[in-house]
C-alpha cells in the first residue's frame, strides 16, 4: 500500500478537492449549520462560523498526512461546494470508515453514490486499501441505500455515539472487503 493523500478527483458532474479554511462560509451555509445534515452524525450543528472554521483548520492540518482522505464535494457546472466525504482508519476496527454528508437542497441527485464510487475506485485501485466499514443510524436509510450501491454488505446491528456522547443512534454496520 502506497498512501497518497487527498488528491483530487474527477467524476462527470464533480470535483473532489481538499478543504480549506477559506471555505468556511459555503460549507456552513450548506450544511454545518443545518440540523437537517447534522442528526445522525457524530458531530453537532455548527452555532457559529467560527466552529466551521475550526473543524476546517483541523481538516487542513489532517490532510497534510498522505493516510488521511477528506474530500470537499463540487458541482462542476456553478463549482459550489456542497458536501465531503472521507475515509479514515480506525484502528478498532483496522478499517477504513467512510462518512458523507451533503447540503440538503441537493440529496436525491446520486451526488453522494457518485463521490463514493470514485473515492472507492482511488483507495481500492490506486492506494490499495482493501478494508472498509461505513455505519448508519437505522433512521437514516438513505446512506444504507448509498452504502449497498456501492458494494458494501450488511454485516450486524451496533450503535454508535456522537463525539460528545448526547447522541446515541441504533446502527447498521457495513463493510466492503477486497479479496
Ligand atoms: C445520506 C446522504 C449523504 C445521501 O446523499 P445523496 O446525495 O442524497 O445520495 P444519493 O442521491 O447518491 O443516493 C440516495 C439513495 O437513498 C435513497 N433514499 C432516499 N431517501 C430514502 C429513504 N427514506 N429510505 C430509503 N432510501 C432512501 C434514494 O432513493 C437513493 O437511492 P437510489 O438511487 O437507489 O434511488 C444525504 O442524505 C445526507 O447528506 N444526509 C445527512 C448526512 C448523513 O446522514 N450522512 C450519513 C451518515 S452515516
Amino acid at each position: 500500500m502506497k498512501h497518497k493523500g487527498s488528491i483530487s478527483l474527477e467524476t462527470d458532474r464533480l470535483i473532489l478537492r481538499k478543504l480549506k479554511e477559506d471555505d468556511a462560509e459555503e460549507v456552513y451555509k450548506n450544511w454545518t449549520s443545518d440540523d437537517n445534515v447534522s442528526k445522525y452524525m457524530r458531530w453537532n450543528t455548527h452555532k457559529s462560523i467560527e466552529e466551521t472554521k475550526c473543524w476546517l483548520r483541523e481538516e487542513e492540518k489532517n490532510c497534510k498526512e498522505k493516510n488521511y482522505y477528506t474530500w470537499g464535494i463540487v458541482l462542476k457546472e456553478t463549482e459550489e461546494l456542497i458536501g465531503s466525504i472521507s475515509a479514515i482508519y480506525r484502528n478498532e476496527e483496522e478499517r477504513y470508515e467512510i462518512g458523507y454528508g451533503i447540503s440538503k437542497k441537493y440529496w436525491n441527485n446520486g451526488y453522494t453514490t457518485e463521490s463514493l464510487k470514485k473515492v472507492m475506485d482511488y483507495l481500492i485501485n490506486d492506494i490499495g486499501i482493501k478494508k472498509f466499514v461505513c455505519k448508519h443510524a437505522k433512521l437514516n436509510p438513505a446512506s444504507g441505500a448509498v452504502m449497498r450501491k456501492v458494494g458494501f454488505k450488511y454485516i450486524k446491528d451496533d450503535y454508535y455515539e456522537s463525539f460528545d456522547k448526547t447522541k446515541k443512534y441504533e446502527s447498521k454496520i457495513y463493510y466492503l472487503d477486497i479479496d
